[in-house]
C-alpha cells in the first residue's frame, strides 16, 4: 500500500487507524501502516514522514519492529503536541554512496522527544569514505552526519546503535537538556572524520554509559558547549574526548562547564584533549574537569594543543583562546607516546589554573613517560607520574 496515491481525506482516516492506542495511552504509529517496507530495498522516506506527522500531532510514537528500512535524507520537525517518541527496533539504513547533505536524519524543534530502542542507524559509510574531501583540507564540505539534533529540548536518546556513519555519527546543536544514555557507536579506526558525538551551542547535556568506536574524535565539544556531563563512556578506537577545535570562526561562543568522569580510552590517538586554533578574536575555554579517566594504551593521554590548525597544519601566530581552570584528577593507565602530559599552550594567552591531581601514567611498553609544558601555569596535587615539567612552565604551586 502506498499512501501517497490516496486523497488527503482518506489519508487522515488511514492515519487515525494507523496509530494504535496502548495501555499507557501513547499512540504507536507503526511505519508499516504508513506504507513502509523493511526489505532493505524500498525507499521509505514518505512513509516515515507521514508516520512522524501523525505521531507529532497526536503526541504518539513512531515505531518499527523488524526489518531494514532504507531511508533518504529526512527531517522530523516539531513543534509537536506533547511528548513524542521515535522507537527504533529495526535497522534504518542510508542509501549507498557519497553525500554531503547537512544531515541524513534531523530532528528539529521538538520539546520532550525520546529516541530509543534496540535498533540501528546504519549510515553505510564504507561506500562514502573513499570520497571524503576533508582528510587533509583546511576547508571542505564534510560528508553527511547520520543523526542531527537541532533545537531539541528536554529529550532523551536511549539504547540505539549508530553504525558506519558517512560523516559524524551524531551532531547536537542549539539544544538544551538532552540525555544520551547507553548508546553504541561503531565504525572502523580508519574511517575518516567519523566523530562519535559532536556538540555545539548546547546547554545541559548528559552523555552516559555509552561505548564509542570511531575513526575520529569519540566526543568533540565545539564552540558554545556549556554544562555537559560525560560519564561512563568507553572510547576506542578513535581520537579520544576533545574540547574543540575552538577558535576557527569569529562567531564562536565560549566553552564552559565540562565534566568528563569515569571514562576509559582504549588505544585512542589522544586521551583527553583541548585543541584551539590561532584565533585573533578572544574567547575562552573554562571550568573543565577530567576525572577518573583510565588510559589503556592511549597516545597523548593528556594534551592541550593551542597550535591546532587542522590535521597536519602548522599554525602561524598564537591562539587568543584563553584556556583556564582545567583539572585532570586521577588520570591513570598507560601511554603509547613518550610525552604523556603535554600542555602546549598559547604564548599570547598562557593557560591559567591547570591542576594535575594524582596522575599515574606509564609507558605502555615499560619505562617512564615525560611531561612537557609551554606557557602553562600548573598546580600539582598528589602522585605525579610522569614527573612534573622541569622547565617552560610559569610557576609551580606544590
Ligand atoms: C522479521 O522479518 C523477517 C524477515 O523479513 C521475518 O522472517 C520475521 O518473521 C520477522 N519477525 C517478526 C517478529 O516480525
Ligand atoms: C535497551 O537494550 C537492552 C538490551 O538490548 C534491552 O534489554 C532494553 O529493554 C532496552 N531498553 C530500551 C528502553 O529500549
Ligand atoms: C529491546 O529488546 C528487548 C529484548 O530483546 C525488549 O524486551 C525490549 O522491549 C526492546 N526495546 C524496545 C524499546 O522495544
Ligand atoms: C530535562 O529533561 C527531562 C526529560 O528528559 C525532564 O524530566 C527534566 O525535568 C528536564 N530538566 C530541566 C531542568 O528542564
Ligand atoms: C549501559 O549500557 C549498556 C549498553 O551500552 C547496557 O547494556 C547497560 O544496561 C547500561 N547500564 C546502565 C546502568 O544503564
Ligand atoms: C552534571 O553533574 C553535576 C554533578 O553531579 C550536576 O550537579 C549537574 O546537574 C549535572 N549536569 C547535567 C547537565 O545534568
Ligand atoms: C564507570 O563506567 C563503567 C562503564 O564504563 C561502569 O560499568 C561503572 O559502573 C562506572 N562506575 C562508576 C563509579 O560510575
Ligand atoms: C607544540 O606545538 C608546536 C606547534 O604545533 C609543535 O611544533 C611542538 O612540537 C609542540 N610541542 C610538543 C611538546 O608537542
Ligand atoms: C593560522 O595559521 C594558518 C596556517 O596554518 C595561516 O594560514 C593563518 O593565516 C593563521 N591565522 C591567523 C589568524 O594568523
Ligand atoms: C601507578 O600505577 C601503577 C601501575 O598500574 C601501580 O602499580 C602503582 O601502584 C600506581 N601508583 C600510585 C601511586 O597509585
Ligand atoms: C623511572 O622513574 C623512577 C622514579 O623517578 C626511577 O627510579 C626509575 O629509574 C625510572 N625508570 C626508568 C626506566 O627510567
Ligand atoms: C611561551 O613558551 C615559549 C616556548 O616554550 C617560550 O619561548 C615563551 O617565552 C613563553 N611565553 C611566555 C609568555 O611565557
Amino acid at each position: 500500500m502506498c499512501l501517497s496515491f490516496l486523497s488527503s481525506k482518506v489519508l487522515v482516516l488511514v492515519f487515525m487507524v494507523s496509530c494504535i492506542n496502548q495501555v499507557n495511552s501513547q499512540k504507536f504509529c507503526n511505519v508499516d501502516d504508513f506504507g513502509a517496507v523493511g526489505d532493505g530495498k524500498t525507499d521509505n522516506t514518505n512513509a516515515f514522514r507521514n508516520a512522524w506527522k501523525q505521531a507529532c500531532q497526536s503526541g504518539g510514537a513512531v515505531s518499527m519492529v523488524n526489518g531494514t528500512y532504507l531511508l533518504n535524507t529526512i527531517q522530523f520537525t516539531g513543534p509537536c503536541n506533547g511528548q513524542v517518541s521515535f522507537m527504533i527496533n529495526a535497522v534504518i539504513q542510508a542509501h549507498q554512496g557519497r553525500s554531503n547533505t547537512n544531515y541524513w536524519i534531523n530532528f528539529d524543534n521538538v520539546d520532550g522527544l525520546t529516541i530509543r530502542g534496540n535498533g540501528t542507524l546504519d549510515g553505510q559509510g564504507a561506500s562514502a569514505w573513499p570520497f571524503n574531501p576533508c582528510s587533509n583540507a583546511v576547508s571542505c564540505l564534510p560528508l553527511t552526519p547520520s543523526l542531527m539534533l537541532t533545537r531539541i529540548k528536554q529529550s532523551l536518546v536511549h539504547n540505539i546503535t549508530l553504525l558506519n556513519s558517512k560523516g559524524f555519527h551524531m551532531k547536537i546543536e542549539n539544544c538544551e537538556n538532552i540525555t544520551i544514555k547507553s548508546i553504541t557507536i561503531t565504525s572502523p579506526a580508519d574511517s575518516p572524520n567519523t566523530d562519535g558525538i559532536h556538540t555545539g551551542n548546547i546547554n545541559y547535556v548528559n552523555i552516559l554509559n555509552s561505548s564509542i568506536s570511531t575513526g575520529d574524535d569519540c566526543i568533540s565539544m565545539g564552540a558554545g558547549t556549556r554544562n555537559i556531563n560525560i560519564t561512563g563512556v568507553i572510547c576506542g578506537p578513535g581520537h579520544g574526548i576533545s574540547v574543540g577545535s575552538i577558535g576557527k570562526y569569529p562567531s564562536e561562543q565560549n566553552v564552559e562547564g565540562v565534566n568528563v568522569r569515569n571514562c576509559t580510552m582504549r588505544s585512542t590517538q589522544n586521551g583527553v584533549r583541548i585543541k584551539t586554533w590561532n584565533s585573533t578574536f578572544q574567547i575562552y575555554v573554562s571550568d573543565v574537569t577530567f576525572q577518573d579517566i583510565v588510559m589503556d594504551n592511549a597516545n597523548n593521554p593528556i594534551i592541550i594543543d593551542q597550535q591546532y590548525c587542522g590535521g597536519g597544519h602548522e599554525c602561524i601566530g598564537s591562539s587568543h583562546v584563553q584556556v583556564k581552570d582545567v583539572k585532570f584528577i586521577r588520570v591513570e593507565g598507560t601511554s603509547r607516546s613518550k610525552i604523556a602530559v603535554n600542555l602546549n599552550c598559547s604564548s599570547s594567552k598562557p593557560c591559567r589554573g591547570i591542576e594535575l591531581n594524582n596522575i599515574n601514567l606509564s609507558l605502555a611498553d615499560g619505562g617512564n613517560a615525560t611531561s612537557s609544558c609551554s606557557n602553562a601555569s600548573v598546580s600539582y596535587i598528589g602522585t605525579q607520574n610522569p614527573a612534573p615539567c622541569q622547565e617552560n612552565y610559569l610557576y609551580y604551586d606544590a
